[in-house]
C-alpha cells in the first residue's frame, strides 16, 4: 500500500462503522485492533479536542463489549503524551485501512478489483455448475458475478453494506436473478446447516479470528452439506489451511492486472500499489501491472476441502 493510511483517512472516519462493525473490528481477538490502542488514539487533546471526536469516542465506548469497553475507556481517559497519541492514531488508521476503504471509499475498492482479476479456475474446483453456493466475504462481487452465471443460487455475504450496495447494483445491471445478498460474517453466517453445496471465499478468509479463524471455519463447515466443498481463493497463509486438511494448488496460466485506461491504472497504483507500480506504468505506457511488480503472488492459488460430517 503506497499512501499512508494516516493521509488517506482520519480518525473521524471511524464514524462510518455501525455498532456491530465497531465491535467486530475493535476487540481482543487476533486480527482486530486492540481496544487500548484505539483508546490511546482517542485520548483527550486537553480542551482542543473537536467535539465530533469526543462524540465518536463515546459511541465507540458504548458499542464495545464490557471487557473491551473498560480497556478502551481506561486508555482514553489516561494521560497520553501527544507523540504517543499521534503514533496510536497512525497505527489505528494503518490497521483499519482496508476496512475504511470498504466502508468509506467502496468505489476505490471497486476500481482496484475491476483491474485486479483473479483466476476463476477455482469455480471448477468448487463444482459450482447448477449448485447453491455461498460467496463468503463477497465484497463488491469480483467472484459473485461470474459465479452467478454458472450456479443455481448464490448467497453473497459480507459485513460491509457499502460494498453490498455496489454489488446489488452490479447484479441488477447484469440482469442476474439468482443472487441473494446477505449481511453477515464468518463468525455468524445467516444460513441454516447443510444449506449450500459449496463455499467460495476470495481474498477474504484468513487465520486470524477477525478474518474467520478456527471458529469461522467451523461456521463454513456447518452451512456446507456433506460432500460439498469449501474453496479459499488466493489464501494469505496456505499452510494454516493445509494443517486443517485442505489441499493446495496453484492453477496454471498467466494472470495480470489490466485497467481500462492509463488514468485508471495510475489512480489505483497511487492509492494502493506504490512507487514501483507507477514506475512500471511510466516505462511501459500500458495500463497493465504484473503481480511480480506489485510484490504480491498472483491470484491463482487456492486451498480446498471436501466437507465430511
Ligand atoms: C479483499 S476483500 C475481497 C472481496 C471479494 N471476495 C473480492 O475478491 O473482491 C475482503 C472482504 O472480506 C470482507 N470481510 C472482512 N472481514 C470479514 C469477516 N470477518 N467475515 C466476512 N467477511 C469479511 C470485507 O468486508 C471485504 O469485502
Amino acid at each position: 500500500m503506497r499512501i499512508e493510511a494516516a493521509t488517506a483517512f482520519a480518525l473521524e472516519d471511524l464514524a462510518v462503522f455501525d455498532t456491530p462493525h465497531l465491535r467486530q473490528v475493535i476487540g481482543n481477538v487476533s486480527g482486530a485492533v486492540p481496544p487500548a490502542l484505539v483508546g490511546r488514539a482517542f485520548a483527550s487533546d486537553e480542551l482542543r479536542e473537536p467535539w465530533e471526536l469526543a462524540g465518536l469516542a463515546e459511541r465507540i465506548e458504548r458499542a464495545l463489549a464490557p471487557d473491551e469497553r473498560a480497556a478502551f475507556a481506561r486508555a482514553r481517559r489516561g494521560l497520553v503524551p501527544a507523540d504517543e497519541r499521534a503514533s496510536a492514531r497512525r497505527a489505528v488508521l494503518e490497521r483499519l485501512f482496508w476496512e475504511l476503504t470498504y466502508w468509506k471509499t467502496p468505489d476505490e475498492y471497486e476500481r482496484l478489483t475491476a483491474g485486479e482479476q483473479v483466476h476463476l479456475g477455482a469455480l471448477d474446483v468448487a463444482h459450482v455448475d447448477g449448485a447453491v453456493v455461498l460467496d463468503a466475504g463477497a465484497g463488491s462481487g469480483r467472484v459473485t458475478l461470474p459465479l452467478a452465471r454458472r450456479a443455481r443460487t448464490v448467497y453473497a455475504m459480507d459485513p460491509a453494506p457499502p460494498l453490498l450496495n455496489l454489488l446489488d447494483r452490479k447484479v441488477a445491471r447484469a440482469g442476474l436473478r439468482n443472487v441473494e445478498i446477505l449481511r453477515g460474517n464468518f463468525g455468524h453466517v445467516p444460513l441454516p446447516d447443510d444449506s449450500v453445496d459449496a463455499v467460495i471465499a476470495c481474498s477474504a478468509f484468513g487465520a486470524h479470528e477477525a478474518r474467520g479463524g478456527r471458529r469461522g471455519l467451523d461456521e463454513l463447515q456447518r452451512v456446507t452439506r456433506p460432500g460439498g466443498r469449501i474453496v479459499i481463493m488466493w489464501p494469505e497463509d496456505p499452510g494454516w489451511f493445509m494443517r486443517r486438511g485442505f489441499a493446495y494448488a496453484v492453477l496454471p496460466g498467466h494472470i495480470t492486472t489490466t485497467f481500462p485506461s492509463m488514468e485508471e491504472a495510475r489512480a489505483v497504483a497511487e492509492r494502493f500499489y506504490g512507487e514501483a507500480a507507477l514506475r512500471h506504468l511510466d516505462a511501459t505506457r500500458r495500463p497493465e501491472l504484473p503481480f511480480h511488480v506489485l510484490g504480491v503472488k498472483p491470484p491463482r492459488d487456492l486451498c480446498w476441502l471436501t466437507v465430511r460430517k
